[in-house]
């Protein structure tokens, strides 16, 4: 048995709680991980709160939260190909065994071994943060020299989108609450507070002809303020709302297979992508790093350190 942190029905943070488990049991496709790291996201309040039923097809209660996980492997599928037991990895726990946990499962096709310096909390920002960030930047293909507006830029995926599209040559606006000023700036993303007053006749001011595309990561009526500021609509890739085809542009196509996490791991190891992990909680206190995010105003990312 092993302790993971969880919830046994739908609902608000109210519904979270403790409990322990056997050793999930990998299928074939699986890896069975000792925790190390466990990235948090909005998925996983979303999920708790029954906003997306089916997400993992039938799912038992209780059920554990966490989509990404970094760890070591303590058993391997039948069917999974180039892991070991021993390995240190990171991955999807895309199966729905969740990763806020001291063991967990990982699917085999989604999990990369981690590269020698790679950080295991960084690591774990991969799977879900970092490949969207890379998805959407590749996904808009913007030649070098083009402006590209990151609409929502401090969260974790905004600040990996950032760095990414910087690093092919783009130029950054990025809009954001006054908290993520600071780190946006740093990244070198010219920002638009947009609790300042109207962001449109400022963005206007900056990219007089409008963008040459549009990353967003807040959805709805932000969404559609800012849509009409890029001059092809097609270039216009949503991370979080469907309805976005509604405005002629595309919801991210997620590539989060093996080969995807390990560019991302690469990025990071070559200095060219850093997480911004801003802060690490326990396992014991998840209930606390999932409240800084689920508040809306979470600064980068924020992870679970297992080994805290
Ligand atoms: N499709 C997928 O596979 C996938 C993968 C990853 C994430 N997502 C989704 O993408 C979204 C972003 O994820 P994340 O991890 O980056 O979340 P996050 O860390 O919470 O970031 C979202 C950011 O948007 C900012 N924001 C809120 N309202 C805004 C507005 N009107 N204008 C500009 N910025 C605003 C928030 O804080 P401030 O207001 O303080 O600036 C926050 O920093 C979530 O909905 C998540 O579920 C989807």
């Amino acid at each position: 048995m092993s302790e993971a942190f969880g919830f046994r029905t739908f609902g608000g943070p109210e519904v979270q709680e403790f409990f322990d488990r056997p050793d999930p049991v990998p299928s074939p496709a699986e890896v069975l991980v000792r925790v190390t790291a466990a990235g948090v996201n909005p998925l996983d309040f979303k999920l708790r709160s029954g906003a997306l039923p089916g997400f993992y097809g039938e799912r038992p209660f209780p059920q554990v939260m966490g989509a990404e996980a970094a760890g070591v492997v303590l058993a391997v599928g039948s069917e999974v190909e180039g892991l070991a037991v021993g390995d240190a990895v990171f991955g999807m726990a895309y199966t729905g065994a969740g990763a806020y946990a001291r063991t967990t499962l990982l699917l085999g096709s989604h999990t990369a071994r981690k590269p020698e310096g790679l950080r295991d909390d960084w690591a774990a920002t991969i799977p879900v943060a970092a490949t969207s960030a890379l998805d959407a930047v590749d996904q808009l293909d913007l030649p070098e020299g083009t402006t590209v507006l990151i609409n929502g830029v401090g969260g974790g995926v905004g600040i990996a989108t950032a760095q990414v599209a910087r690093d092919r040559g783009l130029n950054v606006i990025g809009t954001g609450g006054p908290t993520k000023r600071a780190l946006a700036e740093a990244v070198g993303v010219t920002f638009v507070d947009y609790t300042e007053g109207p962001v449109v006749p400022r963005l206007r001011d900056l990219a007089p002809d409008g963008v040459d595309g549009l990353v967003d990561l807040v959805g709805g009526a932000s969404l559609r303020t800012v849509a009409p500021l890029v001059r092809e609509p097609k270039y216009i890739v949503s991370v979080t709302d469907g309805t976005v085809t509604e405005l002629g542009g595309e919801m991210v196509r997620r590539r989060a297979a093996r080969a995807d996490l390990e560019r991302a791991a690469a990025l990071m190891v070559e200095g060219r992508l850093d997480p911004h992990v801003v802060r690490t909680y326990p396992l014991a206190r998840s209930a606390e790093a999932l409240a800084l995010l689920e508040d809306g105003h979470a600064v980068g990312k924020i992870v679970i350190d297992m080994t805290e």
